[in-house]
């Protein structure tokens, strides 16, 4: 059975890693093009090495694909025959040019989008921790917030999060649940060695003082860490934006090789890879504060990062990871 972090004061319990399913777009609809498309057959392989390596959970949202990413992940979790209550479906509403009366409006399409997992459901919603993507939307964010209490209260979520909320916000999101008996269960925010903004801007230390989950997106930061590209991996063959980003181009690259070197020599010592010791100094840097979803694209990557849960950071290993990670963020802006 492996370690499980409380999401907040909520009455979920996540594995410290969880699996991102934005790349289970099909390649639809906007933010669905960051990804190539990607076959259901290896979608199936690629929840089942997720489940298969110890991972009790899964992030998805409505605007990856226009619902195709939650419509692939649960015909998986159909296909797969797992049952329902053996993992947590984590979803997400996207505010924009919304008001809050879209999140009830829309909960029934969400849940049409994840009907093939409601059709083995007898012991829990279809979606356990529903999450306001962004906080840009027509109305406040008391307001939205107070709407997805109600989901709560009615039982059709279990919990409730918010994604990519400043300190402010978040802490206004989760006085407003507060008044009525609700906890704000998380806060998903880009946090990875080399992105560590919510570490200066209050988030972190608010998220800790308030009891509220971060859950790290971006957490290998899109394939960085693993040191892949520094290995002459070329992402000028890869579908969508990250072949523009500074990161991802010759001079991104030498600013993060120190951090990278130091990543294999950890990894070495523990004979498992960077990226595993990337996830593992996530999760375990700020004790069960954080929680990491990295994303995959085909099962052996899947099966890798859920194989992180197993690695064990001295402490001494943290803080030299932590020291290089900062040194290689800084040397990522001075570029
Ligand atoms: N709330 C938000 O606003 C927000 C924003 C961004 C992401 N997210 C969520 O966070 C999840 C993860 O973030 P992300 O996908 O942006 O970044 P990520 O998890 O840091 O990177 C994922 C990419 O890294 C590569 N990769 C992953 N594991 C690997 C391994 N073991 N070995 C080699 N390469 C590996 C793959 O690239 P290739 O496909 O090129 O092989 C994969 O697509 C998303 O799926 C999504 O659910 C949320």
């Amino acid at each position: 059975m492996a370690t499980t972090y409380k999401l907040g004061k909520s009455p979920i319990e996540v594995t410290p890693i969880g699996l991102g399913t934005w790349q289970f777009s099909r390649s639809r609809g906007f933010a669905g093009r960051y990804w190539a498309s990607i076959p259901q057959e290896r979608v199936v392989e690629i929840a089942r090495a997720t489940l298969d390596g110890g991972i009790n959970w899964f992030d998805t949202a409505e605007v990856y694909g226009n619902g195709a990413s939650e419509e692939s992940l649960a015909e998986a979790l159909r296909e797969i025959g797992v049952a329902r209550d053996a993992y947590i479906i984590a979803d997400k509403w996207f505010p924009a040019f919304r008001t809050k009366r879209s999140i009830a409006k829309t909960f029934p399409v969400r849940e049409r989008s994840l009907a093939a997992i409601a059709t083995n459901s007898t012991v829990r919603p279809v979606i356990d921790l529903h999450q306001i993507h962004q906080p840009f939307s027509f109305s406040r964010v008391e307001s939205q917030a107070a709407e997805m209490g109600r989901l709560v209260d009615d039982g059709r979520i279990r919990a409730v999060g918010v994604s990519n909320f400043n300190e402010s916000r978040m802490r206004r999101a989760h006085d407003r649940l507060a008044t009525m008996g609700l906890p704000l269960a998380s806060n998903q925010m880009r946090y990875s060695l080399i992105d560590r903004e919510i570490e200066r801007n209050g988030v972190l230390d608010a998220a800790k003082e308030l009891g509220i989950t971060i859950i790290a997106y971006s957490p290998l930061s899109q394939g960085i860490l693993t040191g892949r590209f520094h290995d002459g991996d070329d992402i000028r063959s890869k579908q969508g934006p990250r072949k523009w980003l500074r990161r991802f181009k010759t001079v991104g690259l030498a600013a993060t090789r120190p951090l990278v070197e130091c990543l294999r020599a950890v990894a070495a010592t523990h004979d498992c890879s960077p990226a595993q010791v990337a996830l593992a100094w996530t999760v375990q840097m700020h004790g069960t504060s954080i929680v990491a979803i990295p994303g995959a694209s085909s099962p052996s990557q899947a099966a890798s990062n859920a194989a992180a849960l197993t690695v064990r950071l001295s402490p001494e290993e943290l803080a030299e990871l932590d020291e290089k990670g900062r040194a290689a963020e800084r040397a990522l802006k001075k570029k």
